[in-house]
């Protein structure tokens, strides 16, 4: 039997419904209390999940908690991850780690001197999809790598979400911050660690109207670019355009495509855990389809459609996977897949496509991270209820 840590939440916003459902897949971990700067929303989540509701204090001194999930927005991930290991505790945060690489390298420095584990998401880059294409990819059927595409493109959140303007905020705004992670972890994954980047960038429009929520009608200012162009050197040499937007209404483009010496490989989306992986070997030839729905982090769990957790209407979602792993690897004494390093590695990524595209010049990544390794059965079967 696994042995159950327990887990502190702070930050009871719209993503937490996914991670109470992780209890549901992995054998490792119960959030026993919640807080939140909100009280109301705090309240809120206790009473829906039958936990307790504390302040974001009391949570950080509570003697029975030794992990602190952090489901703050991205600007507080930091202080809230800070306080977590000062206090002693072990901390998982959603993306990304922080929103300027200075305090993400503090935050990764704490935790070492501190000798406590740190882990962030995304965590999608350990389904069935990414871990599908990293097989095949390790196996040659493509053969190395040389170029590739990734995109992720729509009109922005202010149709769907009653407060949409942290997304269009000077500082931690724009789709970088808030897509990137997904993308660029699953780059790295499959292609090991970036050496520079190229990016330009622009405002779509000036202002928004929020769609919904007692603001409906009520019009706000962009205040960062929404649209980036970048280009990715990996140390292997592959080059990757990707494309981050907030301002295409539509586009039918496949989410990351690879385009190696022997073929091309489209990867399913890595905001997902499932997908088919489609590879083509010879132009004009038909793509071929391996599918990932019996794979244990891959099997579709979720039927409809959610957009408080960003979940299309038929898809796997086994977010909190990174969190489970995580307690497995401080049980076991073993280095964490979404690690401090990793998600430090992405966090330069994303500051140094915001610098180059203001400099209008390459910006070179300065920290160094593995490419993770294969997620195995073994490992997957030994968190999994
Ligand atoms: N909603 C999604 O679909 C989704 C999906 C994946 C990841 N995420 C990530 O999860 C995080 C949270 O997203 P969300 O959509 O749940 O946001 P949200 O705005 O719905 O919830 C965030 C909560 O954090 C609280 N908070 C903010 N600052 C705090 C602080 N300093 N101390 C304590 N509480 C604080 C807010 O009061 C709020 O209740 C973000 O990093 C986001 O990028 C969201």
């Amino acid at each position: 039997m696994a042995k159950v840590f327990n887990i502190g939440l702070i930050g009871c916003g719209h993503i937490a419904e996914t991670y109470f459902r992780a209890h549901k897949y992995f054998n490792n971990f119960k959030i026993i209390k919640c807080a939140d700067i909100n009280k109301k929303a705090a309240d809120n989540c206790a009473k829906i999940y039958k936990i307790k509701s504390v302040s974001v204090n009391e949570l950080l001194k509570d003697k029975d908690i030794k992990v602190i999930l952090n489901l703050t927005i991205p600007k507080a991930h930091y202080i809230i991850a800070k306080k977590s290991l000062l206090n002693n505790k072990h901390v998982y945060s959603e993306k990304p780690l922080a929103i300027n690489l200075k305090d993400g390298k503090e935050l990764i420095k704490l935790a070492k001197r501190k000798k406590l584990y740190i882990g962030n998401a995304p965590d999608t880059f350990l389904g069935g999809g990414n871990q599908k294409a990293k097989e095949l990819l390790d196996k040659k059927l493509i053969g190395k790598v040389k170029f590739g595409n990734a995109t992720f493109a729509f009109p922005g959140v202010q149709s769907y979400h009653p407060n949409p303007e942290p997304w269009f905020a000077k500082k931690e705004g724009g789709p970088v911050i808030d897509m990137g992670p997904y993308y660029l972890t699953a780059l790295v994954n499959l292609l090991g660690p970036a050496e520079e980047v190229r990016s330009i960038s622009a405002k779509g429009v000036d202002k928004r109207v929020i769609g919904i929520g007692p603001k409906k009608g009520k019009s706000f200012k962009v205040q960062c670019p929404t649209t980036y162009f970048s280009t990715i050197k990996f140390k292997n040499g592959s080059i990757i355009r990707v494309t981050l937007s907030f301002d295409v209404i539509s586009h039918l483009r496949n989410h990351i495509e690879l385009y190696g010496e022997k073929g091309s490989m489209i990867v399913p989306d890595p905001n997902m855990f499932g997908g088919s992986v489609l590879v083509n070997n010879k132009l004009g030839s038909s793509w071929k389809t391996y599918k990932t729905n019996n794979m244990k982090l891959g099997k579709i769990n979720i039927r409809s459609q959610s957009s408080r957790a960003n979940e299309s209407p038929t898809n796997a979602n086994y977010r909190g996977v990174g969190l489970s792993e995580m307690i497995f690897s401080i049980q076991n004494k073993k280095i964490n897949k979404c690690n401090g390093s990793l998600s430090l590695h992405v966090l330069n990524i994303i500051e140094a496509i915001h610098v180059s595209a203001k400099k209008n010049k390459a910006e070179k990544i300065t920290t160094k991270c593995e490419k993770p390794k294969f997620f195995t059965n073994k490992e997957i079967n030994s968190i999994m209820k």
